[in-house]
């Protein structure tokens, strides 16, 4: 709240960012470095409280433990730490220990509902949470190590819950980034295969940064710049023409699909004139 010529006046700030700074301070006084701490506070607020002795093995942190955990720890250990009565589950990195968020999805079982309500999947799992974090972006980086050729099974399972986006362009005026990091091969088949999933969604897509591991100080910077023309992009409400004509294409595609599948995609169809597409 502000005082201003004696009017008041009130910044509504969402809860989220608010745990998330409560949280990355409270566990910086318990002895965990800066950037530590900041993945912990997100995961923190991305987590529901949880009820302890759920977990075995859980790590109650206290400055003297935090400093003796690190030593103990190996590399690509995970510990499960108790923060703000949340278990939040860390590796250790090469970079310091790193906040986990332990999501749930499963395989789409193509039952449609979700062209024929809307978004209404019967899996109950955590997709919807990150097909909404989606929605509630201006941007997005998607980032995968690659397997085989190819981004992870994990991030194509979830790609496959996302269908109704391809449908409806539900990240239209959105910007996406992508970042891949590999053994040493496919770093462009992946970027590519991650620009076209962001242009059927209807996104615009900034540019990807792809590397081998470990990472180096060029490629970081890289990747900061990436990070600086997405913001640039969303800030100034860029227009790249020809990605443009390429969602525009792919909406006179799918105009075509969803008229023919008007009465089994009914949601869909009501969403499209709603739109004004039809
Ligand atoms: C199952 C599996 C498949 C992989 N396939 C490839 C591949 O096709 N090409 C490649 O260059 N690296 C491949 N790698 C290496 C990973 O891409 C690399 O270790 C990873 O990007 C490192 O990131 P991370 O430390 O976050 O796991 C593969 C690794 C695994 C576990």
């Amino acid at each position: 709240m502000a005082e201003k010529g004696g009017e008041r006046s009130w910044v509504m700030v969402n809860r989220a960012p608010v745990l998330t700074l409560w949280a990355a301070v409270v566990a910086e006084v318990l002895g965990f470095e800066h950037d530590e701490a900041l993945t912990l506070g997100r995961a923190v607020a991305g987590l529901n409280a949880y009820s302890k002795g759920v977990s075995l093995g859980l790590f109650q942190p206290t400055p003297k433990e935090v400093k003796e955990q690190r030593w103990k720890m190996r590399k690509d250990e995970t510990v499960t730490i108790d923060l703000l009565h949340r278990a939040v589950p860390v590796k250790h990195t090469d970079e310091g220990l790193r906040a986990l968020r332990d999501l749930k999805i499963e395989f789409c079982r193509h039952c449609e509902s979700c062209h024929k309500k809307m978004m209404d999947c019967p899996i109950k799992d955590d997709a919807h949470l990150l097909l909404k974090k989606m929605l509630d972006s201006d941007g997005i980086i998607f980032a995968s190590p690659i397997y085989i050729n190819q981004i992870t099974g994990y991030l194509k399972t979830f790609f496959d819950r996302s269908s109704h986006f391809i449908h409806c362009l539900g990240l239209l005026g959105k910007y996406t980034g992508a970042v891949a990091t590999s053994g040493g091969g496919a770093q462009e088949v992946v970027l590519n295969y991650l620009e076209h999933f962001s242009t059927i969604c209807g996104a615009q897509y900034v540019g990807g940064v792809s590397t081998t591991v470990p990472v180096t100080q060029e490629m970081r910077d890289k990747a900061t710049k990436m990070g600086e023309l997405l913001a640039e992009a969303i800030k100034n409400k860029r227009e790249f023409p020809e990605q443009m004509r390429e969602i525009e294409s792919h909406r006179s595609y799918f105009k075509r699909i969803i008229e023919a599948h008007k009465e089994e995609w009914s949601g869909e169809y009501k969403y499209w004139r709603e739109m004004g597409w039809l």
